[in-house]
């Protein structure tokens, strides 16, 4: 059986889903597709390309996310995106950041649906890669199913097929991001709609979700899920993905394997000179929900440590785990 690629995607999101957040998820899924955090056209234009588009071959599947709405520079990103070798370049249209609204892209393209056809345009002439869309369904207060169907129709028309839609409005007057990733309503059945409206386009859901089990009930509305802050906080909840929803051999048995490969990969970093703290921070959810993983997570963060190797702090985490497992503590 063969799955679309966007079945199941974890979402891109600035200053966590970085290449070293990447590669630890690629130790608990192998098939799940990953995102970078949103890099702007100017950044790569006029900035250090090599800092924003480097990556290590295991994070394939993997999609580079542009901020940008001139045409003509999201092209020449575009073909950088395919000459670093990503699968995938995707345009946010769903960043409702005041300092992205200054530079009029992110949520506010919504409310120029012909300028992103452009810049859909101009992106896939420049390259072969697929180019997607992550966008809202809506913008401010404007709920009305037709804004965000024109908006689907309009990119589509342009040659998109790939649209990964956030179920909620995105409100640019006042909110700040992170309330704008809890207070706007979610409402799937919008996104469910436009499924059933165009149903040739591939359309992943995205906002709020929980559990495999509601990734399996989405499925059987939408072609994929894209899940961001569980994958985040809770990284164990990806354990299962590569069995149960791309049909393939479990990746990882047990959590003390993933992190047995992590802090060998740390370790090995630390000893050509690299610090291993920017890399751990993303894994401090590893042991959540079992006993002694705020201990764990403690010492991890605990910045006396950062001088000493990732073999020696690790002796410790799991020493401060296992004291707090026991009824004794
Ligand atoms: C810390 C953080 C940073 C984010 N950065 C981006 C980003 O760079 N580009 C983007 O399209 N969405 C970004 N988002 C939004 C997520 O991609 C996603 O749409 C949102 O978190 C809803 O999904 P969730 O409920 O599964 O987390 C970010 C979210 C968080 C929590």
């Amino acid at each position: 059986m063969s799955f679309s690629p966007w079945r199941l995607t974890v979402a891109p999101m600035m200053d966590w889903t970085d290449r070293h957040c990447r590669q630890f998820h690629r130790l608990i899924t192998r098939h799940t597709r990953l995102y970078t955090e949103m890099v702007t056209t100017g950044a790569l234009i006029h900035g250090d390309q090599g800092r924003h588009l480097d990556f290590a071959e295991v994070e394939h599947p993997l999609a580079l996310q542009l901020g940008g709405s001139e045409p003509a520079d999201l092209a020449q990103c575009a073909k950088l995106a395919q000459q670093w070798g990503y699968d995938e370049v995707n345009l946010n249209c769903g960043c409702p950041s005041p300092r992205v609204q200054r530079g009029a892209f992110g949520a506010c393209l919504m409310g120029e649906a012909q300028l992103v056809a452009d810049c859909v345009k101009a992106m896939r002439d420049a390259c072969d890669l697929p180019v997607t869309v992550k966008h809202r369904i809506g913008i401010d207060r404007q709920e009305s199913y037709e804004f965000v169907r024109d908006f689907v129709a309009t990119v589509a028309a342009a040659g998109c097929e790939v649209f990964i839609v956030h179920a909620r409005n995105a409100w640019l007057d006042g909110l700040s991001p992170k309330d704008n990733r809890e207070i706007p309503p979610l409402r799937y059945e919008i996104v469910h709609r436009l499924k059933a409206e165009f149903p040739q386009l591939t359309i992943a859901i995205n906002g709020g979700i929980k559990d495999d089990a509601q990734i399996a009930q989405q499925l059987e509305a939408v072609d994929g899920v894209m899940v961001g802050r569980l994958a985040y906080h809770e990284p164990w909840a990806m354990a299962n993905w590569d069995a149960r929803f791309w049909g393939a051999a479990p990746g990882v048995q047990s959590r003390e394997a993933v992190e047995e490969a992590w802090i060998a990969q740390l370790q090995t970093a630390w000893e050509a000179g690299q610090p291993w703290a920017p890399a751990m921070r993303h894994a401090l959810g590893l042991w959540n929900g079992t006993p002694g993983a705020r201990r764990w997570r403690q010492v991890w963060s605990d910045h006396r440590l950062k001088t000493q190797s990732p073999r020696a702090v690790q002796a410790q985490a799991t020493a401060a785990r296992l004291a707090g497992a026991t009824p004794r503590d």
